[in-house]
């Protein structure tokens, strides 16, 4: 079964289990500063776990586009993907354990037709801070898996949560038996030997973790994600996803281009090169901060491996239009946005090019310096050097060196590296790794205090002021926005007045649903208009700001403090940027 028919085949099934079909969201969030990438189905949906009314229901199923990049080194293997597809169904309030599993079982036995005796399950074995699952096992008993087929494990298997803190609970997984052999007679679900692949996860949302403590939630939610390119990979009988049709015509095409045999060079190059592609797509750029950077890491472990293939660099064009024909099925959107993907990644190759070539005369000096002296390491102080003076990025250095039989520090690369490093690179690769922080309510009043920035620019400079992209840590707010100049003084002294003053005013913030043509016309202010479902949430603040926006805020202005701009630069061309606090 191809994997479009298998998401067709999802979201009529739920369709016709009185679900709505949402819209993927970006793989870039736009209304959450607290991860770079979209990594689960849930994400974008998180105020709603706790508690706000989703405008179309309480069922709610889509396709999701997602990003993890913490496994990025294992790409090259059989299975690790950086992108992804999720398919994944909601309750929102609604539905639980019992009916949710009986058709995550009917979807899988009927739908697809994967015989039960493939079917294995597992669920939470219960500690110190929840109970043991039965009741998700006795669930599945009713479903008609055997007891022998179901299986109980810790927090470490059975327990979803995105990210430290927020919504999460027991979670059930699916798996299915590949049929290979036992790795010994123990062999299980959770073993990792392949024999059992994990195609499915049902969590059952309950509770609520906030500063190390678990309460109840009020609203039962189900969360439920299903990997497109894993139940592909099964359905089509391959061993690996890049065997897939998703994967195989890239594949061959390496394989055809390439001087050098390496299957892991190829993976790597294959995945890369589509994870850029959905990035670009979705209005990701390379830079040396947060997203930005990922995706140029993205694009230079990719050239490299081009490099060690030896594949000419030239063909990166046609290889991402091979990309966007294999992919256009799915993501319709790759072929509008085809021109700019092919620009973005094949001058962000060529500036990496140069990069390489000036450092690897450099590298081939300090290689030389080293023998000189009768060593076999490198040390990490010449890593570094060649990284701040040269931007030579030290994995290439790594690899570089290992290349040439030198042997590599890397505890002391990373050790330099935390203590030099630009604190915003690093930062964003551990906000990449902690997921999902939840809205605090520090965020929740920077994200009101963004709407009367956005409404006060307007009126101090002019109506054409547009938010072109905005960032909420607990400590800051970052607003970006159209604007053909520098803000002089006595602008920025304006805009904090107006916005104190509306904060003074007390103003109530409500919220109210509508047709997404009604609320344009109303006059409400939005970034991407195309992104958003035919019904809206809207916020309003007094007269003074009317938005589209997923929320959450707070209820009355008064709440904010006293706001402060400490910083206004510029973004990119056309676009400035101002950073502000509350105090
Ligand atoms: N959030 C869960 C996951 O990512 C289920 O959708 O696996």
């Amino acid at each position: 079964m191809k994997a479009i028919e298998i998401r067709n085949k999802y979201l009529e099934f739920f369709k016709n289990h009185n679900h709505k079909i949402i819209p993927s969201a970006p793989l870039i969030p736009e209304n959450d500063p607290s991860v770079l990438f979209t990594t689960a189905g849930m994400q974008p949906l998180v105020p709603y776990f706790l508690g706000q009314k989703h405008p179309v229901g309480n069922r709610l199923v889509d396709y999701q586009k997602c990003l993890r990049t913490n496994d990025i080194d294992e790409v090259g293997d059989n299975r690790h993907l950086t992108f992804f597809e999720m398919l994944g169904n909601w309750s929102l309030g609604d539905y639980f354990r019992e009916e949710s599993i009986a058709m995550s079982y009917e979807f899988l036995t009927k739908v697809l037709e994967i015989p039960n005796e493939k079917i294995s399950v597992t669920c939470f074995a219960g500690d110190e801070d929840c109970p043991r699952d039965n009741l998700t096992a006795e669930c599945w008993k009713k479903a008609g898996i055997p007891e022998e087929r179901i299986y109980f494990y810790g927090k470490e298997d059975n327990w979803w949560i995105a990210g430290e803190e927020g919504p999460c609970g027991p979670d059930t997984e699916m798996f299915y038996d590949t049929g290979k052999e036992p790795c010994s007679p123990d062999c299980q679900p959770s073993c990792g030997c392949g024999k059992y692949v994990e195609i499915w996860n049902n969590v059952f949302m309950e509770y609520l973790k906030k500063d190390g403590k678990y309460t109840k939630l009020q609203q039962h939610n189900v969360d439920t994600g299903l990997g497109l390119e894993r139940m592909t990979m099964l359905l089509e009988g391959k061993e690996t996803p890049f065997d897939t049709e998703i994967f195989k015509p890239i594949m061959d095409k390496l394989q055809q281009l390439s001087k050098k045999d390496d299957l892991a060079s190829r993976r790597i190059v294959a995945e890369h090169l589509r994870a850029c592609i959905m990035i670009v797509c979705d209005g990701g750029r390379p830079s040396n901060i947060d997203r930005g950077y990922i995706l140029r890491r993205l694009i230079r472990r990719m050239t490299r491996q081009m490099n060690k293939l030896e594949i000419d660099l030239n063909e990166l064009g046609e290889l991402i239009e091979l990309n966007i024909e294999t992919l256009k099925e799915l993501y319709p959107e790759l072929v509008d946005k085809k021109a700019t993907i092919k620009e973005v990644i094949i001058q962000e190759k060529d500036k990496f090019m140069k990069t390489l070539v000036r450092g690897e005369r450099e590298f081939m000096k300090v290689i030389n310096k080293i023998k000189a002296q009768g060593k076999n390491t490198i040390d990490g102080e010449d890593i570094f050097k060649l990284y701040e003076t040269y931007g030579f990025p030290p994995e290439v250095t790594k690899d570089l060196a290992e290349e040439n039989g030198l042997e590599v520090n890397m505890d002391e690369v990373d050790k330099l590296f935390k203590e030099h490093q630009n604190k915003s690179r690093l930062g964003s690769e551990q906000k990449f790794k902690g997921g999902l922080a939840g809205t605090g309510e520090k965020e929740i009043k920077y994200h009101t205090a963004t709407h009367l920035l956005n409404a006060a620019l307007k009126q101090v400079i002019n109506n054409n002021v547009h938010q072109k992209g905005s960032n909420i840590t607990e400590e800051r707010m970052r607003f970006d926005f159209s604007c053909d100049h520098k803000l002089t003084d006595e602008e920025k002294a304006k805009v904090e007045e107006l916005v104190n003053k509306w904060i003074g005013e007390d103003i109530d913030v409500t919220v109210e649903t509508m047709k997404k043509d009604e609320a344009i016309k109303s006059g409400a202010e939005c970034m991407f208009i195309e992104k958003y479902p035919d019904e809206v949430t809207v916020y309003s603040i007094g007269d003074v700001s009317k938005e589209l926006c997923g929320g959450p805020h707070v209820k009355h202005t008064g709440e904010l403090g006293h706001f402060k701009i400490v910083k206004e630069e510029a973004s990119s061309s056309g676009v400035r940027r101002i950073k502000a606090i509350l105090e």
